[in-house]
């Protein structure tokens, strides 16, 4: 079948190209008699309806998306050779937003931190920015992903979702609270993706003509203005629509009401990443907009809908370790493991050559030695499969200190990071508690805290949950610890224990 749909109009094909002889009716002795096992365009039919599923991605299975256009409209060469960050350069460009824990039928409006996946079909190769809707994460160790993800999705016995499980983890790696505080305020419930902001999160390199390296944070700013939720409209809408979000993307966008964001980033001096007060690279912390203060890139406008989501969306493939020339990684150790976990997590979803897909192929050619494989479509022909030969195929051969490299030296170790000056765990939840959140949404956090605490989580993880909340901030902690107490009429870590 061809992948426009100019021909589907006139008559069906078996898969190999010859006319159907029925989409109806099997092949049958007599009309009631036994079917038939050379009736191959029925067997074909349904061997390939077992396998039309491909697993669901990990986390962030819940998702939509849309094709559209960046442009940028300042002058950033001072800061990247980026083709896509000159002036003036617009990039097609494809969107995904998802949920993190739930399944891919799971309700949009569950409370969670939303993915913000961008790919941009840029003239130097494909460039992904795999972030999120918060500027921050739960964890700074990749090595704790799996087990995160884990705690958030289902109990191994029942299948449930459960909070004891989710503050268990929470309370037992106190740098989530940045992260846990954002979700758990009004963030975690937005009204559609149309209305949120989306974050890079990590720090990422930006590189120069003259090779001058600086470390950049992306903030996508929604021009649709920041909406949410509550609690009570996001649970009603669950039970409604559990499609709002991706139908609410999708009409939007089919109305010719097309989404906006603005990018902008702050800029931190590749030699200030020494003594900054945080360390640029841990990824529960922000960087201070007094500090460093947004210099404004350009705009990214959703204006097409996908033609076929499983084509388009379920099979796009995001890496955070697809750069182009002018934008390199950082030491941030979470971003590292990500380089490696998403191609991998593609193989094995998708296939070996997703690559190839026509949602993920670059708009460049490209000349890679990475060969064969399940399902191989584009093919070098008969040129050497290896490098260096003598039959004309290039090869690369850089050397030496690389563009977007830095400095490291010392012995392996496995360690927490170097802390900074002000660096700890609660410092920067506390400040957004205390200087973000105004009284209305201090007392909204503080109900949805106690409302899941009181969602059958137990001691010791609720009294190591109720300390965690008064080392965020010691009011909003205690007045948490009433309400749960309130909630149970009695203190809530008596007689509770699970041990
Ligand atoms: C070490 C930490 C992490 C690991 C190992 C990891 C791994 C993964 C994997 C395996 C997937 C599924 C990919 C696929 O099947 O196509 C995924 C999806 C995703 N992750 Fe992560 N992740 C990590 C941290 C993060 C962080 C910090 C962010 C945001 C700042 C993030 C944002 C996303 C998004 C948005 C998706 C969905 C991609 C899409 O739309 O297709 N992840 N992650």
């Amino acid at each position: 079948m061809s992948d426009s749909s100019k021909d589907l109009a006139n008559h069906t094909t078996t898969g190999s190209g010859a006319p159907a002889q029925s989409d109806r009716n099997t092949l049958s002795v007599g009309p009631d008699g036994p079917l038939l096992l050379h009736d191959v365009h029925f067997l074909e039919q349904m061997a390939h309806f077992n396998r039309e599923k491909v697993p669901e991605r990990q986390p962030h299975a819940k998702g939509a998306g849309a094709f559209g256009e960046f442009e940028t409209t300042e002058d950033m060469s001072a800061y990247t050779k980026a083709a896509l960050f000159q002036k003036g350069c617009k990039t097609e460009m494809l969107a995904r937003f998802s949920t993190v824990a739930g399944e891919a039928g799971s309700p949009d409006t569950w409370r969670d931190v939303r993915g913000f996946s961008l790919k941009f079909y840029t003239t130097e190769g494909n460039y992904d920015l795999v972030g999120n809707n918060t500027p921050i994460f739960f964890l700074r160790d990749p090595m704790k992903f799996p087990h995160f993800i884990r705690s958030q999705k289902r109990l191994p016995d029942s299948g449930l979702r459960d909070n004891h499980m989710q503050w268990d983890f929470w309370s037992n790696n106190p740098e989530s609270a940045h992260q846990v505080t954002y979700v758990m305020g009004q963030r975690g419930l937005p009204r559609t993706w149309r209305n949120m902001n989306g974050y890079g999160s990590h720090t990422y390199m930006w590189i120069n003509a003259k090779g001058e390296k600086f470390w950049v944070k992306y903030h996508f700013h929604t021009q649709q203005g920041m909406e949410f939720f509550s609690n009570e409209e996001a649970a009603a809408m669950a039970g409604e629509d559990a499609d709002f979000h991706r139908r609410d993307l999708f009409d939007a966008i089919a109305r010719k009401e097309f989404p906006k964001w603005v990018l902008s980033v702050q800029v931190m001096p590749y030699a200030d990443a020494k003594t900054y007060r945080f360390n640029p690279f841990d990824l529960t912390k922000t960087w201070s907009h007094k500090d460093y203060p947004l210099i404004r890139v350009g705009t990214m406008t959703l204006n097409r809908n996908p033609e076929n989501f499983f084509a388009q969306i379920e099979q796009a493939a995001f890496s955070p370790g697809n750069t182009v020339p002018g934008i390199g990684l950082s030491p941030d150790k979470m971003l590292l493991g990500r380089a490696f976990a998403y191609a991998d997590a593609q193989r094995n979803r998708i296939g070996a050559n997703f690559h190839q897909l026509p949602v993920n192929q670059p708009k460049v050619p490209v000349n890679t030695y990475m060969f064969d494989g399940q399902m191989a479509y584009h093919h070098s022909g008969s040129a050497p499969v290896y490098a260096t030969n003598s039959g004309g195929r290039a090869w690369a051969d850089n050397t030496g200190p690389m563009p977007d490299s830095w400095e490291s030296d010392g012995e392996m170790v496995r360690a927490a990071y170097t802390l900074h000056a002000e660096d700890d765990d609660f410092g920067q939840p506390g400040t957004l508690v205390r200087e973000v959140f105004n009284d209305e949404q201090r007392s909204l956090l503080v109900d949805q805290v106690a409302g899941s605490l009181l969602g059958g989580v137990r001691s010791p993880v609720l009294e190591r949950a109720l300390e965690y909340w008064k080392s965020i901030d010691a009011d909003v902690g205690k007045r948490i610890e009433e309400q749960v107490f309130a909630g149970r009429g009695d203190d809530p870590a008596a007689g509770m224990g699970d041990a």
